[in-house]
């Protein structure tokens, strides 16, 4: 699908903002106390424009990560855990348009100096194509209002969109969309940047709300950030994970598979 920068929502997060997201996201895996647990943080980000987002996330782990060593082995430390994020591919991500996904391959090759990082990019509708698996997934998605989708986009895509997600109904946001694959692909920890749009009405009906209906909670809001660059749209940065099971819905769910299947 060839399509305009706007019908796209393609406005990319400038370095200030995608600074303050990646610290926001990648806290978490490094709670007071926590120690690192070893396992490699994959991120798979739909929409990557020219790779702002993932960019800024890889260098906020690797400065996370080279906090274990001494103070004069950091910056040494910083280029080992790039090299391994760009050999092992660990930065992923879907574009829809193909000079995009071309600058976030150079981008994350300059960063982690690894040619095979370039791999973790493809070309594709992130709507319609399963996501790899992530320990993380980041995404600031195009935003459009409901009633602007048919004309940007067409109006067949349009039904294609309501058949895949059907919670998009009225004014919700095209954002949405990105919401409800999220809870269809069953990802774990996500940080969003997102219009205001989302926590109200038709919008709110068809992302958030379900979303959290779907078991993720909501860990760390900023709200109310006017888009630092010519779009006039106030955004959210939005952090989630699956709530975790207590012991009673593990049992509540053990008491249903009881019920449904008494053979296991
Ligand atoms: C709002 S921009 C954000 C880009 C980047 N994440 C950032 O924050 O700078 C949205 C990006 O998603 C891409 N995009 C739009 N629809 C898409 C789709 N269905 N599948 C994959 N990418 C899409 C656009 O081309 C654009 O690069």
């Amino acid at each position: 699908m060839s399509l305009s920068r706007v019908a796209r929502g393609a406005w990319f997060t400038p370095s200030d903002l995608a600074e303050k997201f990646a610290s926001q996201a990648v806290e978490r895996f490094f709670r007071p106390f926590a120690t690192y647990d070893g396992r490699p943080l994959t991120v798979f980000e739909p929409g990557t424009g020219d790779g702002a987002l993932l960019v800024a996330v890889g260098r906020e782990y690797a400065r996370r990560l080279s906090l274990f060593v001494p103070p004069d082995r950091r910056e040494e430390a910083q280029h080992y855990w790039l090299r391994e994020f760009g050999r092992r591919r660990l930065l992923q991500g879907i574009e829809l348009d193909p000079t995009s996904a071309d600058r976030t391959r150079e981008a994350l090759v300059a960063l982690t100096g690894e040619d095979r990082a370039a791999e973790g990019i493809r070309v594709g509708d992130a709507l319609f194509e399963p996501w790899p698996r992530a320990r993380l997934v980041v995404a600031n998605p195009p935003y459009l209002g409901g009633g602007k989708i048919s004309g940007a986009l067409g109006s067949d895509y349009r039904r294609r969109l309501v058949d895949a997600f059907p919670l998009l109904k009225g004014t919700a946001n095209l954002a949405t969309c990105w919401l409800q694959k999220a809870i269809q692909e069953g990802i774990g920890h996500a940080s969003w940047i997102l219009p205001m749009a989302c926590a109200q009405g038709d919008s709110r009906l068809a992302g958030l709300a379900p979303m959290l209906a779907s078991g993720w909670v909501i860990t760390n809001a900023t709200t109310n950030i006017p888009w630092p660059g010519d779009a006039a749209v106030n955004v959210a940065l939005v952090h989630m994970q699956p709530r975790e099971r207590s012991h009673s819905d593990f049992l509540a769910e053990l008491g249903q598979s009881h019920s449904t299947q008494p053979h296991l």
